[in-house]
């Protein structure tokens, strides 16, 4: 049984370090929202909203949304009700902007830190195959459907993200240590990172995260 006080946490790591992945393991253990900003725009995209035309430029091209289109976006998310308990923030902050302008409108438990070595980051990514119904992640080697190209949660068909493509995770890469790596030491020094080494199982780092964060 889990008896866990109510935790504001954060998932911080490299594209494909594995962030999505153990947000959506935590949020059902803890019985808290996972809130992706990377699926919240994707959402926006594909019903082509306003918001969706604007970001899809950004992220067609591997670089960030502007900081105060995403902060907006997570600080009417996070005030909603189902947040009461505790929320995992999932691809948010990114900037040392973002993560200052969070410091004002939430309090932050921890911050686990996936890492993972770059050269697997493109193989994991370029394998993911995600369900736009209900967002289940899958990796056609590592963490394969039951049934090709199926999802095992709702039977929906799996897709490839856009930004999936090797040229456009490269340029990611390259946006994460330029804009996002600086958050490492930003949270450390605020003593709430936890390192987790995310070249692992996945059943094993989730058995970690939760021993880390004293939930299990
Ligand atoms: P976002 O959707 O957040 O993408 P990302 O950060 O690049 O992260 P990913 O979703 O690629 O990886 P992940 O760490 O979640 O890994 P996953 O668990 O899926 O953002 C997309 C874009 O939106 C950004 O580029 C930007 O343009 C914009 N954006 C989003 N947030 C923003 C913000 N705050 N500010 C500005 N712009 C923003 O795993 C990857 C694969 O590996 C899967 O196939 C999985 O099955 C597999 N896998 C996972 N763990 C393991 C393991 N232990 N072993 C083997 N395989 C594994």
């Amino acid at each position: 049984m889990c008896i866990v006080v109510a935790m504001n946490l954060i998932m911080l790591g490299a594209p494909g370090a594995g962030k999505g992945t153990q947000a959506q393991k935590l949020a059902a253990y803890l019985k808290v929202p996972q809130i992706s900003t990377g699926d919240m725009l994707r959402q926006a995209v594909a019903e082509g909203t306003s918001l969706g035309i604007e970001a899809r430029k950004y992220m067609d091209a591997g670089k960030l949304v502007p900081d105060e289109v995403v902060v907006g976006i997570v600080n009417e998310r996070i005030r909603k009700e189902d947040c009461r308990n505790g929320f995992i923030l999932d691809g948010f902050p990114r900037t040392l902007e973002q993560a200052k302008a969070l410091d004002k409108i939430a309090r932050i438990d921890h911050v686990i830190n996936i890492d993972v070595p770059e050269e697997i980051l493109v193989e994991r990514i370029t394998g993911r195959r995600s369900c736009k119904k209900c967002g289940a992640v899958y990796h056609v080697k590592y963490n394969p459907p039951k049934h090709k190209d199926r999802c095992d949660v709702c039977g929906e068909a799996l897709y490839q993200r856009d930004d999936d493509r090797e040229e456009t995770v490269r340029k990611r890469l390259e946006t994460y240590r330029n804009q996002t790596k600086v958050l490492i030491n930003y949270y450390s020094d605020q003593h709430k990172l936890v390192n987790i080494d995310g070249n692992r199982e996945i059943e094993a780092i989730f058995k970690d995260i939760l021993a880390k964060l004293g939930a299990e």
